[in-house]
């Protein structure tokens, strides 16, 4: 039975509420969005459900994190449409804060984000993570959960809030949760409704160059130059040129690797006609012996 959840606009109150409810035993889960919700937030939600007591679930579009020129004014706001899809899930709190809320007037204090930030997004974001970092940061303060809940999509973002969480010692567990993917393999995003049915089209080249990466490693390919070349060429066949990047990396670091050997995360940005989206994949070559 649908139960519509229960909706804060001050964060100070959330913050009472959570403190009562960890106090009475509860385990409280954190799912921080910006909205425009779907199946890959939903499976979030559902795992914080399978963790903790209550989910609370933030929906703000973070001004900060967005360079000018970037899609912040565009990016789609809908919730009446994500509440409803929260009414699926009980116990849920939303917090639906006004931007002043979470940035007080004349507040200039922000987060640098940790080094991981720096390559892939970063080298082409300066501004992203500092952004996400500190709204994330704050969003762990008026929400003080048990655990935060990210999915593996943003995995460059996942990774910069979990070194955020172990330098600044927030006392807050971080779970990182599979991507979810369309049946014919795009991954979830919130930015695949900007896309047109020709370019959705187009953007599937994405998610299948990787899937093939992944079965060329496990069949023993170790050159991570021919395989970021392959990417690059059958992206480029496919209609995609601005590439902003491929990286076959360290899962930790984000680092480059040459040669795998052990495990790699596999990233790919690139534009589809105006909409950029990006996307990876985990991949643990066969055992060498
Ligand atoms: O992944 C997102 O939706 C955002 O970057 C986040 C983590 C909610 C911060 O605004």
């Amino acid at each position: 039975m649908a139960v519509p959840p229960r909706i804060f606009y001050e964060p100070a109150e959330l913050r009472a509420e959570i403190r009562q409810a960890q106090t009475s035993g509860k385990r409280v889960g954190l799912v921080p969005t910006m909205g425009a919700l779907h199946q890959g937030h939903l499976s979030l939600v559902a795992e914080s459900q399978k963790s903790c007591d209550l989910t609370v679930v933030t929906i703000f579009v973070n001004p900060t994190q967005f360079a000018p020129g970037e899609d912040f004014s565009k990016y789609p706001r809908t919730l009446d449409a994500d509440l409803e899809l929260l009414s699926e899930f009980d116990p849920v709190w939303v917090l639906v804060p006004p931007v002043d809320a979470m940035y007080p007037p004349r507040s200039t204090t922000e987060v640098k984000a940790p080094a991981i930030a720096l390559p892939l997004e970063g080298a082409f974001r300066p501004i992203h993570f500092d952004g996400v970092a500190t709204i994330v940061l704050k969003l762990f303060q008026v929400a003080p959960a048990d655990a935060a809940f990210f999915g593996q999509k943003d995995y460059q973002q996942v990774r910069v809030i979990e070194d955020m969480v172990r330098d600044l010692l927030v006392p807050i567990e971080i779970v990182r949760c599979p991507i979810i993917r369309e049946a014919d393999g795009l991954a979830m995003s919130s930015r695949n409704r900007y896309l047109s049915p020709e370019e959705r089209e187009i953007a599937l080249n994405i998610s299948r160059s990787l899937h093939e990466t992944v079965g060329q490693i496990e069949k023993g390919a170790t050159s991570a130059q021919v395989l970021r070349d392959r990417i690059d060429q059958s992206l480029r066949g496919a209609g995609i040129s601005e590439i902003d990047y491929v990286s076959i990396a360290c899962p930790r670091s984000l680092k480059s690797v040459e040669t795998i050997e052990g495990d790699v995360v596999i990233l790919v940005a690139a534009k589809v006609g105006n909409t950029r989206l990006i996307d990876n994949v985990l991949v643990t070559p066969p055992a060498s012996c």
